[in-house]
Parts: C-alpha cells; structure tokens; sequence
C-alpha cells in the first residue's frame, strides 16, 4: 500500500513569487510540482518553457513533474530534461508518434508520462500502456485553474486501473481536484492528485494535502 501522492501545480501560483510558491509546497509535504507547459495552440493559454523550468531547478528538491501541453512535444522534451524535469508527461493527441516519444523521454532518464482529454478513451493510448512510466487523466478540458472536475473522467481513472495488471504505471489525475472531489478521485484509485487553485487557495497547505491523501491506502 503506498502512499497517495500529491503534485501542486504552479499554474495557480503567483510567477513573481515563485521561490515561495515552492517553499509553501515543500513545506505542505507534498513530494512533487506540478509544472504547466502551455502553447496557446494546443490549448488556448500560454505559460512558460524549459528556461522557467531551469530557472527555478536549483531552489527546490522537489520531484519536476512537467505537463506539456503544447504541439509536437517531441521536438521539446530533449530541453525539459535537461532543464531537470524527472517525469515529462505529452498528450496523445499532440503526439503522433507516441511510442517514439515515450522512449526518448526514459531515454533521457525521466519518467515518461502519456495524457489524455476528457475527450479521449483510454483505447486510445492502450498500445503505449507498456512503454508509459505515467498515465494523466486530464478531469477538466486543459488550458486554465480553477475549473471543475468531469465525473465522467474517473470511469478512465477504474478502467486504467483494472487494464494495469502487472505494469507499473502511476495514474495521475488532472483538474478540479479539491477537499470536496477527492474522496471519489482516491476511490477510483489514482496514484496522483494534481491540484492547482485548492492547493494554492488553501490557508493550511499541509492540512489540505493530509485530506487530499486520506492516509494510507
Ligand atoms: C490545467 C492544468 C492543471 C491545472 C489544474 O490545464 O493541466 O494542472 O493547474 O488546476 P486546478 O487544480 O485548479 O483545476
Ligand atoms: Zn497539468
């Protein structure tokens, strides 16, 4: 039985104060950041690249959980690892040669991550399911904080849970994740919780990590 884990992501965060933003998570006790990278073409906002990442690399020792929500992630994963993310995670509708991306990316000793849509079953990525390290199941259309979660995601969340069998993928869930969503978000049986604008809202960050993982499993 192991331990929920829980990825604050910094999009809710204020980017002028980013060193606190990842004191406040380190100090919640939550073991990764979750980091947004966004295009504006493959969703409607824009964030940040690979410099943000190096940047802000040397002021936590926190695990680098890198969301690429962008177009041809392929050309752009080789810069993310070298920036220090640990785990790259690329949608598979950005992506169409999938299983070369998810091997490049353990090639450069990251786990290598596989997300879907709310739009996209989970057959979709069923072929790469050996290759992939990390399966994100995206609970709200990507592109913004602070939306609310689609029930009907988690039925993705029990169905890659049951397609596992012996693989070792993480299912990471994406979006809406909050003190009222979670309980149905760990009972379909995530590995992962993202969470963006609850975490950041929280005035008692290592109390809203506690119930977000509900102790062990
Ligand atoms: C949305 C991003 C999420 C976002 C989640 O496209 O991928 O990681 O930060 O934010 P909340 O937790 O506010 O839904
Ligand atoms: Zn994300």
């Amino acid at each position: 039985m192991s331990k929920i884990i829980v990825a604050p992501s910094v999009l809710s965060a204020d980017f002028s104060d980013i060193k606190g933003a990842l004191k406040d998570i380190k100090s919640s006790g939550a073991p990764w950041v979750h980091l947004d990278v966004m295009d504006g073409t493959f969703v409607p906002n824009i964030t940040f690249g690979p410099k943000f990442v190096s940047d802000i690399r040397p002021h936590s020792d926190l695990f680098y959980d890198v969301h690429l929500m962008i177009e041809n992630p392929q050309n752009h994963v080789e810069a993310f690892a070298k920036a220090g993310a640990q785990a790259i995670t690329v949608h598979s509708e950005a992506c169409v040669h999938l299983d070369r991306t998810l091997n490049k990316i353990k090639s450069l000793g990251c786990l290598a991550g596989v997300s879907i849509v709310p739009s996209t079953p989970v057959s979709a990525i069923e072929c790469v399911l050996d290759v992939a390290d990390l399966v994100l199941v995206m609970s709200v259309n990507p592109g913004f904080g602070g939306q609310s979660l689609i029930p009907y995601t988690l039925d993705k969340v029990r169905q890659l849970k049951q397609l596992r069998g012996n693989r070792k993928y993480l299912i990471s869930i994406d979006g809406g994740v909050n003190e009222l969503t979670c309980r149905d978000v760990r009972d379909a049986g995530v590995d992962v919780m993202v969470a963006g604008s609850a975490f950041f809202a929280s005035p008692d960050k290592g109390a809203f990590v506690n119930s977000l993982t509900g102790g062990e499993r």
